[in-house]
């Protein structure tokens, strides 16, 4: 069993994103922050990106009923998708989503979040480190140390 580290459209291309919003570290570098983290708790984690609804849909339908935690950064289908949010609800999995920028402190559009609706809560603007909040998170509240 492990947790689900899931990224949607366009963060496969951190690293040459607006460093102001997303900072510097692409990708694999975030995930093997998260990866060392993950051993120092004791947790395995796997990673998941795709640019793709419907990928990511697939994804979840398969491997988040048996996972232990789900820690998704949706991208632009935070803002819109249904058949995500929905997929997501269909989950007993506990969810956290993650944002690298504060999108409540963007343009209009990035405020509302259709996923977040369906997860535990959501971590936004903290760059990077959301990631590893999340997953902490999560590892307390499986290990019951959370109310
Ligand atoms: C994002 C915020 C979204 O609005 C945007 O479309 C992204 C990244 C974030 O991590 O801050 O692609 O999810």
């Amino acid at each position: 069993m492990s947790y689900l580290i899931i990224n949607g459209p366009n963060l496969n291309a951190l690293g040459h994103r607006d460093a102001s919003h997303y900072g510097t570290l692409p990708l694999a570098a975030i995930q093997e922050r998260l990866q060392q983290r993950a051993a120092e708790l004791g947790v395995e984690v796997a990673f998941f990106q795709s640019n793709w609804e419907g990928a990511l849909i697939d994804h979840l339908q398969k491997h988040g009923p048996v996972a232990q935690g789900i820690i998704i950064n949706p991208g632009a289908f935070t803002h819109y998708s249904i058949a995500l949010r929905d997929a997501l609800a269909d989950l007993q999995t506990p969810i956290v989503e993650v944002h690298l920028s504060n999108i409540h402190a963007r343009e209009e559009f990035r405020r509302r979040s259709v996923t977040a609706e369906v997860a535990r809560g959501q971590v936004s603007g903290l760059g990077w480190y959301g990631y590893l909040l999340a997953l902490e998170y999560l590892v307390r509240l499986n290990a019951s140390a959370l109310g």
